[in-house]
């Protein structure tokens, strides 16, 4: 018998409960063992809950148990996460988080303690809502030399953005509405100023390049800048825009991670990847190109995440070496945007004397897309000079 607890009875950590609890038998039968949910950690109260012998506000209860193998930590943030899932960890008990938050910050640590305790730090939700990428990039696809991915990683601002184009809904109202349906983050900062994604790529990117990548050295840019206009006229060029987390290895083996508003054109596959929907595309020499493709925030599609590594844990009772990374104190190998290459989407003033072909003009202004690469760099000078009200890089291939 496995007995496991959840820490947090927000979203994603009620979504565990229920879901467990709904497929019991099932999930009994993938993890070969009888299993059960001893503890639900919360320092609020749910006296009505037909759980309520099972909660407690003290972690301890958890920590001095020595019945709990497996703790399912579904709090979010840093602090106390990091400490109870490191204690949790060193006295050997396996950890599924859902918070990417963490993995982004202290991945390589807590993936340390596991090692030497020889349990396992699983993080499956952390990236993507429900779908499968973490294991897969380990295992599925460990024969390839994966160069580069880039994914549509926060299922916020794609609803955000796909109710402006649908529907020309304002961006603070589609905002409320994601955070309604239970979207967002506790401080939608996060989704909007492309933190969330930020934090997502950080993961995926050590996972596939072995050593941690820090949020603090990505280049992120949110959608709160985008203007329906944008939306609009991206249309009408050929592209959709969406909030892209990106990372590829470049020609001398460093890689540039990235997070910012593009212009994916319609025929990629990600341009048609709408509502609260994410994609992550992995690109290998094997596979050539490969995507993934699910839901990527809400209750029960991030439980459903959780749960799958909770039945991991309990079938695996050493560390699963293929899931790790080493820590970075040396950060050179990491571009700068200024090297991002690209072509590139200008809005300029509808009088402006610059003479370019294929522009689509309106009220707004004259919008038009490169024909030429031009660096992260280039492009931030050349809207300087054209007085550029937006410029976005297009997804390549
Ligand atoms: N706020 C996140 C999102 C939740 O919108 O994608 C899932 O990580």
């Amino acid at each position: 018998m496995i007995k496991f607890a959840v820490l947090g009875y927000g979203v994603v950590g009620s979504g565990v409960v229920e879901l467990f609890y709904k497929n019991k038998k099932s999930i009994e039968k993938h993890a070969g063992c009888e299993m059960d949910i001893k503890y639900i950690v919360d320092i609020r109260d749910f006296p009505d809950s037909p759980y309520k012998d099972k909660f407690t506000k003290d972690f301890s209860d958890v920590l001095n148990d020595p019945e709990i193998s497996v703790v399912a930590e579904c709090m979010g943030g840093t602090e106390p996460a990091f400490t109870f899932v490191k204690s949790a960890l060193d006295s050997g008990k396996s950890v599924a988080t859902s918070n990417k938050e963490l993995v982004a910050a202290k991945g390589d640590i807590l993936l340390e303690s596991a090692r030497k305790q020889n349990c396992n730090f699983f993080f499956e939700a952390s990236v993507g809502g429900a779908i499968p990428i973490i294991r897969p990039l380990h295992r599925c696809l460990a024969a390839n030399d994966i160069n580069a991915v880039a994914g549509i990683l926060n299922g916020t601002t794609n609803f955000i953005l796909t109710k402006m184009y649908t529907e020309g809904m304002a961006f603070s109202e589609a905002l409320e509405l994601a955070q309604n349906l239970g979207y967002a983050e506790k401080d939608p900062t996060a989704d909007v100023e492309g933190h969330d994604a930020c934090r997502k790529i950080c993961i995926i990117s050590s996972l596939v390049f072995g050593k941690h990548v820090y949020p603090e050295n990505v280049y992120t840019k949110g959608i709160s800048e985008i203007e329906l206009c944008d939306v609009a006229s991206a249309d009408v060029l050929g592209h959709s825009v969406k909030l892209v987390a990106s990372v590829k290895r470049i020609g001398d083996g460093r890689i540039l991670p990235v997070v910012m508003p593009m212009l994916v054109p319609h025929e990629n596959i990600m341009s048609g990847v709408s509502d609260v929907f994410n994609a992550v595309l992995v690109y290998g020499d094997g596979i050539d190109k490969t995507m993934f493709y699910g839901r990527g925030a809400g209750k029960l599609p991030t439980a459903s995440a959780v749960l799958g590594d909770v039945i991991e844990a309990s079938k695996h009772n050493v560390t699963v070496f293929s899931q790790t990374w080493t820590s970075s104190e040396d950060r050179s190998f990491i571009a700068p945007v200024d090297e991002l290459s690209a072509k590139w989407y200008f809005r300029i003033p509808a009088d402006s004397a610059c003479d370019v072909e294929d522009s689509y003009c309106d009220e707004n202004g004259r919008s038009f897309i490169t024909k030429e690469n031009l660096t992260f760099a280039q492009a931030k000078k050349t809207a300087e000079e054209l007085n550029a009200s937006a410029f976005m890089p297009v997804l390549g291939e």
